[in-house]
């Protein structure tokens, strides 16, 4: 075998390619190829080299023992795929496999929220509050106390104001869940999220989604008609920084806005 210009070229034999050969073989090349010794040039035989997969580039002469007449480029391809086929079905086998058991205690649960159909797999002891938290990243309900006494996390189920932090998920399916992240409409905010902002009824904001979606409710309910009432009904959301009068205040301004709608 001699080479001109690029001694570390090619080199063929029945048994194959020196760099593609045993693969190469093993997938295209028939039991008995034909062979024969030939010189192949640049000029003249670039198609050919390129018919077994090789670029002639810059050869001038090669002498060398080819099985010109058993790979066509078409059987180069289905080689390619047959050995992307073979290296795919261990994955394609793995994804065929049933899914694995879920661990004990974990069930499938699906929560409609804001208006959204979100489908997890939850510990059958998760929240609400913790399902909206962690596991869905809306982190506008706030934990407070976790214990259902500072009504921090309150949000609507079905319309009526219920404490996420003493709801478990899988009690909610099927029940529509609304959340401070879904109330503001058309790029808006909800009369009565303007009427904290109006009214300046926050100091650190943390008991406000709180208060703001309870307050919602409790006018809804008929329950915001006189201070006292609004005290009242609003007495199961804390706010350590006591802004009572200032919540007060923007209750009224948006019972106005929400009762004239
Ligand atoms: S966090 Fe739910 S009531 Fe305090
Ligand atoms: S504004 Fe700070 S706890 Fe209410």
């Amino acid at each position: 075998m001699s080479f001109s210009r690029r001694p570390m070229a090619m080199r063929f034999s029945p048994v194959g390619c020196v760099h593609y050969g045993p693969e190469l073989n093993r997938t295209t090349i028939p039991a008995a190829p034909v062979v024969r010794r030939r010189s192949l040039t640049a000029d003249n035989d670039d198609r050919r080299m390129l018919r077994l997969g090789i670029r002639a580039q810059n050869v001038g002469t090669i002498e060398c023992e080819v099985s010109v007449s058993t790979i066509t480029r078409r059987e180069v391809i289905r080689g390619g795929a047959a050995l992307a086929a073979v290296a795919a079905e261990p994955v394609l086998a793995r994804s065929r496999q049933a899914p694995t058991e879920m661990a004990p205690g974990i069930a499938p649960v699906s929560l409609k929220v804001n208006g959204e159909i979100h489908r997890l797999n939850l510990d059958s002891r998760v929240t609400v509050l913790d399902a909206l938290r962690e596991h869905l990243y809306l982190t506008g309900s706030k934990k407070g106390c976790d214990q259902g006494q500072c009504g921090a996390c309150t949000i609507h189920i079905d319309g009526e104001r219920v404490l996420s932090c003493l709801t478990l998920a899988v009690a909610v399916q099927g029940k529509s869940i609304e959340t401070i992240e879904g109330i503001a409409a058309h790029g808006e905010l909800h009369p009565m999220q303007q009427a904290f902002v109006d009214q300046d009824g926050l100091q650190c904001g943390y008991c406000t989604p709180g208060q703001i979606m309870s307050a919602i409710a409790c006018v809804r309910e008929g329950h915001a008609k006189s201070d006292a009432d609004i005290r009242e009904y609003m007495s199961g959301n804390l706010c350590r920084c006591a802004a009572y009068p200032k919540i007060v205040a923007a209750i009224k301004q948006a019972r106005e806005k929400m009762e004239s709608v």
